[in-house]
């Protein structure tokens, strides 16, 4: 009989959490939770604090502990990872320590938001604790070969950053972030909905909103879908629904998408030209959760006249590269924080 694993790889993610061992995904959920005000327990963790977010009174309060992809919240990131550990039902894990514990952390952090993870995993007793830098991670769980001298272009487009890096030679030869991604899409929705159509809703509405019809490639007027969207009338205060189309909505997704254009122009501009040689041919790898907003492949394509490659499992693959990492920490070494 195998002994039970003592390894676990985290995707601490702004808006995601996924805990992995060197097998199989253990947990994913959403990087939230709700604490009781008046005697700072938690209520709720995970998918269950989700569901109760914008919807709580005063004495429970709602957190997400990161923002723009790092820890904003030390104590409130603590409390997420132990509460989400305690869930794997994975007893080996609290009672006898961790040998190896390594997580994500987007690549442009600083040296303070890198020691606030620490601090995080360091509540833990573990023989190894390791960060690897995301986008890196991602390129692996993507099944790219990280270690070749050929130029690769990683795109991770998550919840609070956007992460754009070439990948060479077991390392970052360029690289532009820009703290846009999903999360600043659904406050741009949340917004447009205030100001145009005198509807207020949260930002939860907003999300759907966009995983349901959002798209940044402008559609064709008469094959533009729907959708109807309930929320509250600013003038009258009652609940009321208004329908939004696609063609309005990729108008709305236009500000925040041209920032992560530019990020990724940026990026090519500073790239060495050889390595530029190489993604010429090898193009765009698109990953993170918003990589499969409708029209992006086509929009990427017509901009940068290069292949692009949408991850078709985004979410995963941040985690996914993790635990690759954590099979084999001597081979990936060079890579490891
Ligand atoms: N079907 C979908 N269509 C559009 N967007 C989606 C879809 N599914 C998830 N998303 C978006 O993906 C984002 C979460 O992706 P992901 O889990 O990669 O982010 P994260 O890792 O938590 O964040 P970060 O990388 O910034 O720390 C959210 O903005 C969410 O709205
Ligand atoms: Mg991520």
């Amino acid at each position: 009989m195998f002994a039970p694993s003592r390894n676990l790889a985290i995707d601490l993610g702004n808006n995601n959490t996924l805990l992995t061992d060197q097998h199989k995904i253990l947990l994913s959920e959403p990087s939230v939770l709700v604490v009781n005000e008046h005697n700072h327990k938690v209520e709720a963790v995970g998918e269950k604090a989700y569901e109760m977010f914008e919807k709580t009174h005063e004495n429970l309060k709602p957190v997400k502990p990161l923002k723009g992809g790092v820890i904003s919240d030390g104590d409130s990131a603590k409390k997420l990872v132990r509460e989400l550990i305690n869930r794997t039902g994975k007893p080996s894990f609290l009672s006898r320590g961790f040998n190896y514990l390594i997580s994500g952390v987007p690549f442009d952090t600083t040296p303070v938001e890198q020691r606030a993870l620490r601090d995080t995993l360091e509540q833990f007793s573990a023989h190894h604790i390791h960060l690897v830098y995301e986008p890196m991670a991602a390129a692996l769980g993507m099944g790219l070969n990280i270690k070749e001298p050929e130029g690769k272009l990683v795109v991770d487009i998550g919840g609070g950053i956007t992460e754009v890096v070439v990948i060479s030679l077991s390392g970052v030869a360029a690289f532009q972030s820009v703290r846009v991604a999903g999360d600043a899409m659904d406050e741009e929705i949340q917004d447009y909905f205030r100001r145009v159509h005198n509807l207020a809703i949260g930002l939860k509405t907003a999300e759907q909103v966009k995983k349901k019809i959002g798209c940044v490639f402008e559609p064709v007027a008469s094959q533009a879908e729907t959708y109807c969207v309930k929320g509250k009338d600013l003038l009258e205060g009652i609940p009321v629904s208004r329908w939004i189309n696609q063609v309005e909505l990729s108008r709305v997704l236009e500000r925040p998408f041209q920032q992560i254009e530019e990020c990724i122009h940026q990026s090519l501009q500073i790239c060495p030209p050889e390595l530029a040689g190489d993604i010429y041919k090898s193009g765009i790898y698109v990953t993170g959760g918003n990589a499969v907003l409708k029209g992006l492949s086509e929009r990427l394509r017509k901009i940068f006249k290069l292949p692009v490659h949408i991850d078709p499992q985004p979410l995963l693959s941040v985690s996914r590269g993790v635990s690759a990492v954590l099979s084999e920490p001597v081979r990936y070494k060079a890579i490891l924080r």
